[in-house]
C-alpha cells in the first residue's frame, strides 16, 4: 500500500495541465454500450476507476482498448451477449451501477450487482430503481443482484420526480430510457455538465433528448444509435482542488491549462471571496494565492451550488483563514472523515451534525495522516504541503481513484511530495 511523503510549507508556482473528468467520462463509457458500432472517448483519464470500469464493461463480451499515450478509449459494443456486471467489480466502485441502465437501454435485460457503501454513508439507489420501474421496467433484487427487464421492445414510459436530485439516477435513466421508452420525462433531473455531456454524447449518437442541464429532462425513445467520436469534459474537481492549493501559501501562483471554466458554476466567485486572484482567460485559470486569507463559509449544494465533492478541500483552505467559518454539507449526511486528520495536523475544528466549523489562523506541523476517501484524501495532501516539516499521508490508493499523476503535477509546481511504499 503506497503512501506520500511530503515536506512542507512550500509555495505552488508554475503551470499544469487539468486532464479529462473521471465523473463525467464513466457515463460517457457507459452510454457508448448503447451504440450499434464501436465508439471512442478522448481525454480519458489513466485512474483506477476507468480501469475498473473498462473491466466491468469487458464482461459483457464489449471490446474496449485503452489507448493510454493518448488518453483514447474505444469501446465497440458489437459482440455484447453477457447483460451482467458481477459483485466482485462493481463493490469497487459505485459507478459501475450504470451498467445496469445502459445493459437494459441495450439489450432489454441485465443482471447488475448492487453496488457497495463507501466511507461517508449507505450511498442508495432507490432512485435509480424507482425510476425503472416508473418508466415501465421490471426490477426484482435477489442476493444482492437487481434484475432488470422490458418486457418487450419498447414500454411506453411516463415520468418520475427524483427527490432528492441525484447524478447517478440522472444518468442510469436516460442509459435506460433512451432506446426502450415512447417518451419518459425525469422531473428534479440533476444539472450538473456530466449529465449534459452524457446527453449531447447520445444525441449525436442519435438519441432524442431534450432539457439536458435543466430540472426536467424529456426523453423519446430511439430505434437504433450509432457509434460516435467523442472528447470527453476536464475535470472540474481537479481544476477546484487545484485553485484551492494555489490559495494556501502566500507566495503561491499557478495557472491551470485545458481547463472548462463554465463547468465550475458559482465556485471562481466563492474563492475570489478568500482574497484569491482568480482570472480566466479562455481555457486557462490563474490563480494567485491572498496575503491573507479570508475565512469563508461555505454550504454544498447540487449544481450549480458549491460541490460536495470540493467540501473537504474548502475546509483545509479555511484552516489557513485569517478567523472563523463554517463548512455546512447537505448533500451526504457525514462526509467529514477528514476532519479528525486535520486535527492531527493542528488545525482547530469542531463538528456538530452536518456542520463544520473552523477556527483558521493555526499553523499546521507535520505528522502522519490516514486517507479515508478520495476527497478527502487530496485534502490531507493540500495541509501537509503547508503544515511544516514531514507528514506522511497513508493509503493513497483513494487519490490514484480520482486525481491522475497528482505527486507529478504538484512536484512539478515546487511542491515536495514523493510516493513510497507503506
Ligand atoms: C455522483 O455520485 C459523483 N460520483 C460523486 O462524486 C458526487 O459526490 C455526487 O454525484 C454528488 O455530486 C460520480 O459521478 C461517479 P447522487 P452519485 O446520486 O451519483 C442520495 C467523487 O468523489 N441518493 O447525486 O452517487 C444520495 O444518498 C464522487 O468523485 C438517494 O437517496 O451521487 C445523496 O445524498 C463521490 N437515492 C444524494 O442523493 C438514490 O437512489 C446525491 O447523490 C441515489 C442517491
Amino acid at each position: 500500500m503506497d503512501k506520500f511523503i511530503i515536506e512542507g510549507p512550500a509555495p505552488l508556482q508554475g503551470s499544469i495541465p487539468i486532464s479529462g473528468s473521471k465523473n463525467a467520462a464513466l457515463p460517457l463509457m457507459a452510454a457508448a454500450i448503447l451504440g450499434d458500432s464501436p465508439s471512442s472517448i478522448s481525454l480519458v483519464p489513466k485512474l483506477k476507476d476507468i480501469y475498473t470500469f473498462n473491466n466491468v464493461i469487458r464482461v459483457t463480451g464489449t471490446a474496449v482498448d485503452f489507448n493510454e499515450d493518448e488518453n483514447r478509449l474505444t469501446i465497440d459494443p458489437s459482440n455484447l451477449g453477457f447483460p451482467e456486471a458481477p459483485y466482485d467489480l462493481v463493490r469497487k466502485m459505485r459507478a459501475s451501477f450504470y451498467m445496469l441502465g445502459a445493459l437494459m437501454g441495450r439489450t432489454g435485460d441485465a443482471k447488475v450487482s448492487l453496488p457497495g457503501g463507501c466511507a461517508w454513508g449507505p450511498r442508495p439507489v432507490d432512485l435509480h430503481l424507482k425510476g425503472m420501474e416508473a418508466m415501465g421496467a421490471e426490477i426484482t433484487l435477489e442476493k444482492g443482484y437487481v434484475f432488470g427487464s422490458f418486457p418487450g421492445d419498447s414500454v411506453p414510459g411516463g415520468e418520475y420526480t427524483l427527490e432528492p436530485s441525484s447524478v447517478g439516477a440522472t444518468v442510469n435513466l436516460i442509459l435506460a430510457a433512451v432506446r426502450r421508452a415512447d417518451k419518459f420525462v425525469i422531473h428534479n433531473a440533476a444539472k450538473e455538465p456530466d449529465v449534459v455531456l452524457l446527453c449531447s454524447m447520445l444525441t449525436k449518437m442519435g438519441a432524442n433528448i431534450e432539457g439536458a442541464g435543466t430540472g426536467t429532462i424529456t426523453i423519446k425513445k430511439a430505434d437504433a444509435l450509432k457509434g460516435v467520436e467523442f472528447s470527453n469534459d476536464p475535470d472540474r474537481i481537479e481544476t477546484g482542488t487545484f485553485m484551492i492549493a494555489a490559495a494556501m501559501h502566500p507566495d503561491s501562483e499557478i495557472t491551470l491549462t485545458g481547463c472548462k471554466p463554465e463547468d465550475l458554476g458559482s465556485f471562481p466567485k466563492t474563492l475570489s471571496k478568500t482574497g484569491a486572484s482568480v482570472q480566466i482567460n479562455g481555457s486557462e485559470i490563474k490563480v494567485k494565492a491572498p496575503d491573507t486569507i479570508k475565512p469563508v463559509s461555505v454550504t454544498t449544494k447540487i449544481y450549480p451550488g458549491f460541490p460536495t465533492d470540493l467540501q473537504a478541500q474548502w475546509a483545509t483552505l479555511m484552516t489557513q483563514a485569517d478567523g472563523e467559518s463554517t463548512v455546512t454539507e447537505t448533500i451526504y449526511f457525514d462526509r467529514f472523515s477528514y476532519v479528525p486528520e486535520l486535527k492531527r495536523l493542528g488545525a482547530s475544528i469542531s463538528l456538530e451534525k452536518n456542520r463544520a466549523t473552523i477556527n483558521g489562523g493555526k499553523k499546521l506541523s507535520g505528522t502522519s495522516v490516514m486517507s479515508t476517501d478520495l476527497r478527502a484524501s487530496v485534502s490531507l495532501v493540500l495541509a501537509a504541503m503547508v503544515a511544516n516539516g514531514q507528514s506522511e499521508v497513508l493509503r493513497i490508493y483513494h487519490l490514484d481513484r480520482g486525481y491522475e499523476d497528482l505527486e507529478q503535477k504538484l512536484s512539478g509546481l515546487g511542491a515536495s511530495v514523493t510516493r513510497a511504499d507503506d
